[in-house]
This record gives C-alpha cells, sequence and structure tokens, in this order.
C-alpha cells in the first residue's frame, strides 16, 4: 500500500455509515470499533484494525490524528441551506417572539422581501464576505457538504450575482458547496399583481441564463399559497428539469398544499419542511422514492407547530436527511447539534436515525454517491469528535463536539476540545 497522507487512530468506533435507509439505522451505520482511517489523495484508502494497516501505510509524511477516544464519522453534509445572503431580521424574531406570524411579518413587507432588498444592494464580493464566517461555522460543527440556495435575489441580475457568489465562496472555503437556484422563492415586490410575469421571467430568462453559466445543480420552488402554487411550480420545474437542473421542493411547511404530490409527480430529489405533510402526501413521496429533508431548527425559530413527523415519514420507508436550513429568516443557527437534538426531540427519530440523515441521508439528496460515508474509495471527509458514541451528538443539546475536521484528507478544523462522555 502507498503511504497514507492521513490516519486517525485510537479512537472508540468508526462509523462507515455504509448500510441503507431501509434497514434498522443502527445497523445502517455500521460501527467499527476501534478501527482507524487512512486517507490518501483525498480518499478513504483505508477502515479497519490498527494491526492489518499494510506495511509501510505509515511514513514519515503521513499525519497522524490521536482521537482520544473519540468517535469518528463522515462530514456532515447539510441539505439544506440559505448561506448567501446580506442584511439580518433580528427585529423580526422579537416580533414573533411578541405573537406576530411569519405570515404577518411578510404581509407587512418583512420576510423573504427584506433580505431580497439586502441582497440586491450588496455586491457579489460582499455577499462572498458575509457568507465566509457562515461557512466556518458550519466546518466547525461537522459539516463539510453543504447545498445552498439562491432566492434572495428575485431577479436575473441578483439571481445570477448570488450564484456566482455562492461558486466564488466555493474556492474560498474548505466547505464544498452544491448550489441550487431558488428564483421562485417568493413572487418579488415589483411583480405584485403581475405573478404569471414573474413566472415567465423564471422559466424564460433566469433559469436559461442560470444553465448557460452552469451555476446550479438542482432548482427549488417555495410552493405555498403565500408563494407559488402547484401549477407553476410545476411549470418551473419542469423546465429547470429540461436545463439538467433536479428538482428539489420547500413543500407543505406552513400549509398543506399538495407539494409533497408534486414532488411525488415531478420525481423530485427532494422534498423540505413537510410540517403540514399529509398521509396521502406522504404515500405520494414514498412510492416515488423521494428523499424527506427535515428542518426541525425552523419550527422551533418560527414557534410554529407540528414538527414533521419524521417518525411516520421514516416509517413509511423514505430516506430521511437532515440540515439546518440555515437562513435570516426562519432559522439562523448553523448549529448542526441542534438539528441533530430537535430531530430526536421533536420529529420523532432515534440518534441513529437523525445522524444518518445527515450524513448518507443527506449525500443521497444531493447525488453524492461518495460523500455521507467512509468505505474506501470515498471522499476523504470526515470528523473526529470529543465524545465516544454518536448517540451523545443530539443529547448534548446545541453543543458541538467536532474536534477535528478533516475535508478531501485535510485538516479544515482542529478544535481544543475536553473528551466527553
Ligand atoms: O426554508 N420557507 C421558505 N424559505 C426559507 C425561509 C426564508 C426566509 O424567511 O428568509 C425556509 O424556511
Amino acid at each position: 500500500m502507498d503511504v497514507l497522507d492521513l490516519l486517525v487512530r485510537n479512537t472508540s468506533e468508526v462509523l462507515t455509515v455504509e448500510g441503507s435507509h431501509r434497514e434498522r439505522a443502527e445497523d445502517a451505520l455500521t460501527p467499527r470499533p476501534g478501527a482507524v482511517v487512512g486517507v490518501r489523495e483525498g480518499r478513504i484508502a483505508y477502515v479497519g484494525p490498527e494491526a492489518g494497516l499494510p506495511t509501510g501505510a505509515v511514513g514519515p509524511g503521513t499525519e497522524v490524528v490521536d482521537a482520544q477516544g473519540g468517535f469518528v464519522g463522515p462530514g456532515f453534509v447539510d441539505p439544506h441551506t440559505h448561506l448567501v445572503f446580506a442584511g439580518e431580521r433580528s427585529a423580526e424574531f422579537d416580533l414573533r417572539n411578541q405573537g406576530a406570524t411569519y405570515l404577518e411579518i411578510a404581509k407587512a413587507g418583512g420576510g423573504i422581501a427584506g433580505t431580497v432588498r439586502a441582497t440586491r444592494a450588496a455586491s457579489e464580493e460582499e455577499l462572498v464576505r458575509l457568507a465566509l464566517p457562515r461557512t466556518k461555522r458550519l466546518l466547525e460543527q461537522g459539516v463539510t457538504t453543504a447545498e445552498v440556495k439562491s432566492g434572495y435575489g428575485l431577479d436575473l441580475a441578483t439571481e445570477l450575482k448570488m450564484l456566482r457568489a455562492v461558486r466564488r465562496l466555493g474556492t474560498l472555503t474548505p466547505l464544498e458547496l452544491v448550489p441550487t437556484l431558488l428564483c421562485a422563492h417568493a413572487v418579488p415586490e415589483e411583480y405584485r399583481g403581475k405573478r404569471e410575469d414573474y413566472v415567465r421571467l423564471c422559466i424564460e430568462e433566469i433559469l436559461p441564463a442560470v444553465a448557460r453559466e452552469g451555476l446550479a445543480r438542482f432548482c427549488d420552488v417555495f410552493v405555498e399559497d403565500s408563494a407559488f402554487t402547484v401549477d407553476e411550480a410545476r411549470r418551473i420545474l419542469s423546465a429547470g428539469r429540461a436545463l439538467g437542473m433536479v428538482p428539489r421542493l420547500h413543500a407543505d411547511q406552513l400549509t398543506a398544499c399538495g407539494a409533497s404530490e408534486l414532488a411525488a409527480e415531478l420525481g423530485a430529489a427532494t422534498a423540505d419542511h413537510l410540517e403540514q405533510v399529509t398521509d396521502a402526501g406522504l404515500k405520494a413521496l414514498a412510492d416515488a422514492n423521494v428523499t424527506a429533508v427535515l428542518v426541525p431548527t425552523s419550527t422551533l425559530f418560527l414557534r410554529m407547530r407540528p414538527y414533521a413527523p419524521g417518525r411516520r415519514i421514516r416509517d413509511a420507508g423514505l430516506n430521511v436527511a437532515l440540515g439546518t436550513n440555515v437562513n435570516p429568516g426562519s432559522a439562523m443557527s448553523e448549529n448542526t447539534a441542534l438539528a441533530l437534538g430537535l430531530a430526536c426531540l421533536e420529529n420523532g427519530l432515534t440518534a441513529a436515525e437523525a445522524y444518518w440523515g445527515a450524513t448518507r441521508g443527506a449525500a443521497m439528496s444531493l447525488g453524492l454517491q461518495r460523500h455521507g460515508r467512509l468505505t474506501v474509495g470515498d471522499a476523504g471527509d470526515l470528523v473526529v469528535f470529543s465524545c465516544a458514541s454518536y448517540r451523545h451528538l443530539p443529547y448534548h443539546l446545541g453543543v458541538a463536539h467536532a474536534r477535528v475536521v478533516v475535508k478531501a484528507g485535510r485538516i479544515a478544523v482542529r478544535q481544543q476540545m475536553e473528551s466527553c462522555a
């Protein structure tokens, strides 16, 4: 065997997460007690007992990381973020805590529209500068790949600016970014009373321009009474698909509006949110093998009930992914540990199911075959935690335990941390 670039040893266990969402999550995590992990040329090259390392695997150039009895797992994959934006909405947070609702604030000209105004006014460089610390906070949680949506431009120039900012950001951070076009996030203020014109702008100008520059892998629509109808979403997402962008949907968040059924009809990669999903919607998603993306931090942050029925979704056989949904309006939090905790406390997942959702489940939702898993040949993205078991992550609510974060075989984060549990 060639010399490893990096070796992680002295682990409690390594979770290779090589099973399937159709089996018990505890089994799918595939724990390897006391294993070591070797990385070479950015890929996993060895997982197994230290005694089984081939001669010559460790040389003077091998960086040896002592896990100090912590567990090791794949880098987290965040399947739903709105990382790039300008401005902030802490006043709305206060208003909601006094009883105002997300929709009331939006109707009064705040909400997404407020972030759109700030984002339109910012330069591409400014958007990158503002987003960079957010990528750092995600990395510190152990996230090594994140999907990023546009959607605070809502015009051709600003949607392009946002996605170019995502592309530039990806060259400045170790965090790997997967871009999604969300021009149908809201009908912009200047199109009030002319929504059909905006839908046409999306289909005829924004989607083709984004496709020409190769700026997005996915396209997304916020399907909601207050945003886009099922028919409008069908047209936009079908146009996106024809241009090579795979559909994802903001589905059944505030009302049950047929979005899950549409996700199934379109064979979308994901239906995200699902707080209000109906039994019929759930069955449609399961039959069409659509991944459910849970974002419980938003449900908490908006003080809404119910949480998405994660238990029923998982029991229906869906792949369940878990994201932070970091954004300035409904989830101003890069805290993956909190999302894991809420997925257990409020969505009804087990710790293993939540962990699956933030690793392999999320990678699958983004079509990333070699992410969120630690088998030979997979991406060399891994996290050395300061605790001995993944069960500690949701339990120690909202506290990050990522001691060393490795992206593509290189150490991206190293944090001083006492060992825990
Ligand atoms: O996923 N629901 C729509 N979009 C975001 C919130 C965006 C915002 O309020 O700025 C979400 O929760």
